[in-house]
């Protein structure tokens, strides 16, 4: 079957199903749906695959229009293990795959379904690529494929939807998709090929092939970290146990001075300065692996016009920046007075929740970039001090979100909590940093360091103060700290 526009499908019926996914980054916009592609069935013997491309298209005053990937599942009579994951039943016409009245759901909710993706990577062989109907299937030589093994969708937080294969792969299938080289399936690649400890080997991935040759990056699997937790949780666990200990001392009369972030039990410092020391690893080798550039006095200041363009946006929308706007913007002048900095290949959207802890170290996950950047914007080079200043933000928010947990807990506590949790931050951020610069950070990499953290706090104001107001205080306290360094 050769790529359709689909005019059967109930725009109405589509858009319901979308809005109620958890990978929708659209929910609560004005919007229809706007053309819906048939990009072709999945081979193998088993249940209709079908690969749909599906149009948003925004009426908002912002406005734009995005592709998602839906891939769903027919079948002839209901499925009621699958109720939860129905788009909804129609008829299908002659030309069909497969004809008639149908029952349409998620097809990464359905076993069988996620199945035929695991026996078409499994088909291809290692090192080789295969041509099976509108789709184009990769191996990466390397690694067996336990075709046997059980699916089930992950079942976190995502923007994307992941399907784990018993504890052999993970396939994650893209959601929002765009022609040309998807950035995680182009790093994994890279990084896997050129032996990189510090990632999840990448196995095989799926491309469409349209109309003009250009390839639509669908799907990756890669192996799976089977002793993996996430460095998110582990952090907030860590802030627990030390405020645990925190409140109880705090209560027994002005003891809680005695209890610190490295004497607690679940202290992070060793985990922070070996994820330094992983991040470091995985710049180095993106750095010798994709071109790197050194940009001049010129492109600082370009850089420096961008952070203060941001930083007067975001006075406009959260006035309590205003006051420290001039300590963040002579330091954005600072940057602008450079004579030059290096660029390369970076990560894009470095947090500790694309951090995965395993018994053979720390990995990275997730190399798609900045979400909201167009693809040309996420793949060029850029200051490795950008993904720095992610994890540092990281470090900050790890032990505010857990101590505002504490509040309504323990009240009467606060001094003790706050001193801790900024003592925890501080710790770990420097433990982090040391590790990954191996020494000090010279004069112009701090500068950097400190612009881009403050960029990042910035915009997390706006963002706090849209979406969860209460959390504003978390990245305003940083702003105002750089402010008045
Ligand atoms: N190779 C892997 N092995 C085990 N778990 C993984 C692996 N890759 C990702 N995960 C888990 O799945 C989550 C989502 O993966 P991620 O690549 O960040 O997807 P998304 O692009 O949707 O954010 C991660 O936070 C991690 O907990
Ligand atoms: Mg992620």
């Amino acid at each position: 079957m050769s790529t359709a526009t689909i005019d059967h499908l109930d725009p109405d019926v589509l858009r319901a199903y979308i809005e109620r996914t958890r990978w929708f980054a659209g929910k609560g916009r004005d919007l229809h749906i706007g053309e819906v592609t048939r990009l072709g069935v999945l081979p193998g013997d088993g249940p209709v695959v079908v690969v749909h491309l599906v149009e948003v298209v925004y009426d908002d005053a912002a406005g734009g229009r995005e592709l998602y990937q839906v891939p769903l599942v027919f079948y002839r009579d209901p499925e009621p293990r699958l109720e939860h994951a129905l788009v909804g039943s129609w008829e299908e016409p002659a030309d069909a795959p497969l004809p008639g009245a149908v029952h349409a759901y998620d097809a990464l909710h359905d076993r069988e379904a996620t199945a035929q993706w695991l026996r078409a990577f499994a088909a291809t062989p290692a090192g080789g690529s295969r041509t099976a109907d509108a789709f184009v299937v990769h191996r990466v030589p390397g690694h067996e494929l336990d075709v046997d093994a059980v699916p089930s969708l992950y079942p976190g937080e995502q923007s994307n939807s992941s399907v784990f294969f018993g504890e052999d792969a993970v396939m994650k299938v893209f959601r929002k998709v765009t022609p040309g080289v998807n950035p995680d399936i182009e790093v994994h690649d890279v990084l896997t090929r050129a032996g990189s400890e510090n990632v999840a080997a990448l196995y095989a991935w799926l491309e469409h092939l349209d109309a003009d040759g250009s390839p639509w990056q669908l799907a990756m699997l890669q192996q799976f970290l089977r002793t993996a937790t996430d460095g998110w949780t582990l952090a907030l666990g860590s802030v627990r146990d030390l405020l645990a200990e925190t409140v109880t001392h705090a209560l027994e009369a002005d003891a809680a001075d005695q209890v610190h972030a490295r004497d607690a039990g679940g202290d992070f410092a060793g985990e922070a300065a070996r994820l330094g020391e992983s991040v470091r690893a995985v710049h180095d080798l993106l750095a010798e692996q994709f071109p790197t550039e050194r940009a001049d006095a010129q492109d600082a200041a370009a850089l420096a016009a961008v952070l203060h363009r941001r930083l007067e946006a975001a006075v406009d929308a959260v006035p309590e920046l205003a006051e420290h706007r001039d300590g963040v913007a002579a330091l954005y002048d600072r940057v602008a007075a450079l004579e030059g900095f290096e660029r390369q290949r970076v990560h894009g959207d470095l947090h500790l929740g694309q951090t995965l802890r395993t018994s053979k170290g720390w990995k990275i996950v997730d190399f798609e970039g900045e979400p909201a950047a167009p693809l040309a914007e996420r793949v060029r080079p850029d200051s490795r001090w950008r993904d720095v200043a992610g994890m540092l933000r990281s470090f900050d928010y790890a032990p505010r979100v857990v101590e505002r947990d504490f509040a309504l807990d323990h009240p009467g506590t606060d001094e003790a909590r706050d001193q801790r949790a900024a003592e925890w931050a501080h710790r770990n951020r420097n433990h982090f940093l040391t590790a990954y610069a191996g020494g000090e950070l010279s004069a112009d990499e701090r500068l950097l360091l400190d612009a881009y953290t403050a960029d990042k706090a910035v915009y997390e104001t706006v963002y706090e103060t849209r979406n969860r107001p209460t959390w504003a205080a978390i990245p305003l306290r940083a702003v105002a700290e750089i402010g008045a360094a």
